[in-house]
C-alpha cells in the first residue's frame, strides 16, 4: 500500500526529523533519479519493531550484493525509528526504512553518500480489508511476471508489483498473485503465498527468484514446531484451485487465510489459524524479552 501524504507528518531523513514539505530528497540522489533504493516495511507492536534484526540483515545483505555504499547502520536506523515513533505518538504502526544508492561522489572528490529515510504510519490505515476480517481474497495477475535478478531484493523499483496490485484493487481483492510465464505461482505483490495440499504446507521456492519474506521464513519455522510437514514446492494456479487451504504472509498483514481465490471459496483456515497463533505468541515473547532486557 502506498503511503498517504499527510501534511505535517514527521519523517526522519538523513539524520534529522523533517515535517511536511521539508521532507525532500535531492534530485542528485540515485534513489530519486533511477529508483536505486532498498527498503524494509515492518510492523511495530506496542512501540517495538518486530523482527528488527532479520529486516536489517536483509537490507544490509541486499545493499552489499547490489553494490550500494554502506548504508546508515542498523543502530542509527533504530534510533531514528524510535525518535520518529515518539514524534508521531505511535505505538502500533507500520514503519518503512528506505536506503538509496545516494549522491555519487567522484567529481567533487567525495565518496558516494547513501541516502536514508524512515517513516511511520498508524497500523489501521495499512491493513487489508481481508486482514481485518480474518480472511482475504486473492486474484491472479493477468500479466506474466518474471522476478529477474532483483526479485530477491526489496528494491524501490516497484512498478511491476504496483501494476498487479492495481488489478487487485479493480477486482476488489486484497492481493494479486504473480505467476511466471511458465505458469508457476510465485508470490503476491506484497506477500508470500502458501498452500496446504495432501497434509503438507507448500510454498514456492526461493530459487524462483522471489523475495525471501521474513514472515515466510518464520512460518516455515513455526510449521516445524507445530509438527506440520512443510517444504518449498512449485505451485500452479490449478493447485490453488484444489488446495485445502491457501494463505498469504507479510510483515504487516501477518498470516492471512485466503477465503476467496478467483471465483473459488475456500472454507478451511485451520492450519493458517494455528500458525497465526504461533506468530502472535512470538511477537508477545519478543516484547517481554525486550521489557526484561
Ligand atoms: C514482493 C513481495 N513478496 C513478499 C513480501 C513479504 O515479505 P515480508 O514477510 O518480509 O514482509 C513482500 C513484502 O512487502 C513483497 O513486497
Amino acid at each position: 500500500m502506498t503511503a498517504k501524504v499527510t501534511p505535517g507528518r514527521a519523517l526522519w531523513i538523513n539524520g534529522r526529523i523533517c515535517r511536511g514539505e521539508e521532507a525532500t530528497l535531492s534530485l542528485f540522489d540515485r534513489g530519486a533519479r533511477d529508483g536505486e533504493g532498498l527498503f524494509e516495511t515492518l510492523r511495530v507492536y506496542d512501540g517495538r519493531p518486530f523482527a528488527w534484526t532479520r529486516h536489517m540483515e536483509r537490507l544490509v545483505l541486499s545493499a552489499a550484493v547490489l553494490g550500494f555504499p554502506v548504508p546508515a547502520s542498523p543502530v542509527t536506523l533504530r534510533t531514528a525509528l524510535d525518535e520518529l515513533l515518539r514524534a508521531e505518538g505511535l505505538s502500533d504502526a507500520v514503519a518503512r526504512i528506505t536506503v538509496t544508492r545516494g549522491i555519487p561522489g567522484g567529481i567533487v572528490k567525495r565518496a558516494t553518500r547513501t541516502g536514508a529515510w524512515a517513516e511511520v504510519e498508524p497500523l489501521a490505515a495499512r491493513l487489508w480489508r481481508g486482514t481485518r476480517a480474518g480472511a482475504a481474497s486473492a486474484i491472479v495477475s493477468k500479466r506474466p511476471f518474471e522476478p529477474g535478478p532483483l526479485g530477491a531484493h526489496k528494491t524501490t523499483s516497484r512498478l511491476a508489483y504496483h501494476l498487479a496490485r492495481e488489478e487487485a484493487r479493480v477486482a476488489r481483492a486484497d492481493e494479486a498473485l504473480l505467476v511466471s510465464p511458465a505458469g508457476e505461482v510465485l508470490e503476491g505483490t506484497t506477500s508470500n503465498v502458501f498452500a496446504v495440499m495432501g497434509g503438507e504446507v507448500l510454498t514456492p521456492p526461493l530459487a524462483s527468484g522471489i523475495l525471501p519474506g521474513i514472515t515466510r521464513s518464520l512460518v516455515l519455522r513455526f510449521c516445524v514446531a507445530a509438527g506440520f510437514p512443510a517444504r518449498e514446492h512449485a505451485l500452479t494456479v490449478a493447485d490453488l484451485h484444489v488446495a485445502d487451504e491457501v494463505f498469504l504472509t507479510n510483515s504487516v498483514q501477518e498470516i492471512v487465510p485466503v477465503a476467496r481465490f478467483q471465483d473459488r471459496r475456500i472454507e478451511d483456515r485451520s492450519i493458517a489459524g494455528t500458525l497465526l497463533e504461533a506468530y502472535r505468541a512470538q511477537v508477545a515473547r519478543d516484547s517481554s524479552d525486550a521489557a526484561e532486557g
